[in-house]
């Protein structure tokens, strides 16, 4: 009976209710084990085996911030989706939880997708699509509806009995999902990634509730206009006000790529604009990209209590294999990023309490670089550089790179006469780019763990996301400069465990 739910359908009344008695769990005898940690992260969000893709109902609940993460945890492959669950009280050193979510109920038949959360009071809520296939073995014909679940203790989750909450207008495509949800002037919002039947754009729905339970349409509040440009459903829609301005952030599928920007098969962008609650109507400028590397996707960010917007996504991988499968175990989240605003665009710094994840300091120096400089440090897969070019010049170039003796793994290349930042990955065919004009001050933190690299530029002007494996010993950091160059060069080693 542990493995099955119990329901009992009471009628109360002349109403139907469906009540879950004993919670849904996981099979523990069919779940991955780790059979290989050679690409393990050491500081980085994953699962403990099993299958992770995008971080869901990322909250402060009780003392303990909280991320759940889309969790298949029979096999290193996506399957039918849980909600995985870990804690922190810092946002850097996670606690793992027991599944928060089992799909397999009437109302999440074929899946638990993504979703976010909301306190209220005393408990916490979990609002998330269910996914469902019609019975003709198609995995690509499936339907979905809004549900939602809650838990006074942040670690066990009743589903409402009154499933769905939500479904889909008659005029949607089977795309129906990603509630986002905030609160505003005393009433509930969410935002939910929708694409439109006749047409086949991307639009975002917009839905209302003065109890989290009862939801009412306000409908679409914008649509995709040129699907090449701006995609056909937009993921995980996020909403959120930043610096007096509406942010609607989303993960885009279908953008064919422009020149050097929207390379990635499925991007996260954001849109910045204002929302009208009266007309439900988002007023928006063009759509950008938020990170400019190979592996980010389905971000998604919440308020701390000290006001900071905090932002975690995948390191996704759509068209590459994720190596680590083969040791029963892909995919990892970003480190918490705080957002910000640079005038009319967003951008992102490694949250503060990173520099807790230092476990020892082991160089803080200054060089006049003009040549490959090979730096060591204890531990260059678990390393992260504060790295300062002061540029005298008008068309130098900058380096950083990771390599083993065989090849480079990443590398990040600023041109300051093109202004461009070029970052390549061994384990792609093309490289990635990012304009930041010409500057003669390039700061670059960079977070380096064991299988992920993440690249912050002069304070959120432009990040890099990037996955990559290594296989062989030493690992060697090397930077250079094309022409003198004063370096301020400082590297941690880093460590979730304390
Ligand atoms: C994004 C996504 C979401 C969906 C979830 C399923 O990566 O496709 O739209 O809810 O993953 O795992």
């Amino acid at each position: 009976i542990s493995a099955k739910a119990l329901t009992i359908i009471i009628v109360n009344g002349y109403k139907k209710r469906r009540e879950s008695v004993v919670l849904r769990q996981i099979d523990e005898s069919r779940v991955a084990k780790v059979t290989n940690t050679r690409y393990r992260e050491h500081y980085h969000i994953q699962t403990p085996a099993g299958w992770l893709n995008d971080p869901n109902g990322l909250c402060f609940f009780k003392g303990y911030y909280h991320v759940f993460y889309q969790f298949h945890p029979y096999s290193a492959e996506w399957g039918p989706m849980h909600w995985g669950h870990v804690r922190s009280k810092d946002l850097v050193h996670w606690e793992n939880l027991p599944v928060a979510l089992v799909p397999g109920d009437p109302e999440d038949s074929g899946g638990c997708f993504s979703g976010s959360a909301i306190v209220k009071g005393d408990r916490l809520y979990l609002v998330y699509t269910g996914h469902h296939y019609y019975d003709d073995g198609n995995q690509d014909h499936f339907w979905e509806n809004q549900n939602v679940a809650y838990s006074d203790d942040g670690i066990h989750f009743t589903k409402y009995a009154g499933n769905p909450v939500i479904k889909a207008p008659a005029d949607n495509s089977q795309d129906f999902r990603d509630p986002k949800i905030w609160e505003h002037d005393g009433q509930y919002y969410l935002v939910l990634g929708s694409r439109e039947q006749a047409n086949n754009r991307a639009r975002i729905l917009l839905y209302q509730s003065s109890d989290l339970l009862n939801w009412q349409a306000r409908g679409p509040i914008t649509e995709s206009q040129d699907i090449a440009l701006e995609g056909s459903m937009w993921e995980c829609p996020d909403f959120f006000r930043l610096n007096g301005q509406d942010i609607i952030a989303c993960s885009p599928m279908g953008i064919k790529p422009q020149r050097h920007r929207f390379l990635n098969l499925s991007q996260a962008g954001y849109f910045v604009g204002q929302l009208d609650y009266d007309q439900a109507h988002f007023e928006h400028y063009d759509l950008h990209l938020l990170d400019y590397g190979h592996n980010f996707y389905a971000p998604q960010s919440f308020l701390t209590p000290d006001g900071r917007r905090i932002q975690l996504a995948w390191f996704s991988s759509f068209d590459k294999p994720m190596l680590e499968q083969a040791d029963g175990w892909a995919g990892a989240l970003t480190l918490p990023r705080e957002l910000v605003m640079r005038g009319n665009r967003l951008g992102a710094i490694p949250a503060k309490e990173t520099t807790r994840l230092r476990t020892g300091e082991d160089l803080n120096t200054s060089a006049i670089i003009h040549s490959p400089r090979q730096l060591a440090v204890t531990d260059p897969q678990h390393t992260e550089w504060d790295l300062t070019f002061d540029l005298t010049s008008n068309d130098g170039q900058v380096s950083w790179q990771i390599a083993n003796s065989d090849e480079t793994l990443v590398s990040l290349h600023y041109d300051q006469a093109s202004g461009e930042v070029t970052v390549h990955q061994h384990n792609q065919d093309s490289d990635r780019y990012a304009t930041i004009g010409h500057v003669h001050q390039l700061r670059a933190r960079i977070f380096v763990d064991t299988s992920s690299v993440e690249i912050f530029l002069n304070d959120g002007v432009a990040t890099f996301t990037e996955r990559y494996y290594n296989d062989q010993q030493p690992v060697m950091t090397t930077v250079t400069a094309s022409r003198p160059t004063a370096t301020a060069i400082k590297a941690y080693t880093l460590n979730m465990k304390e």
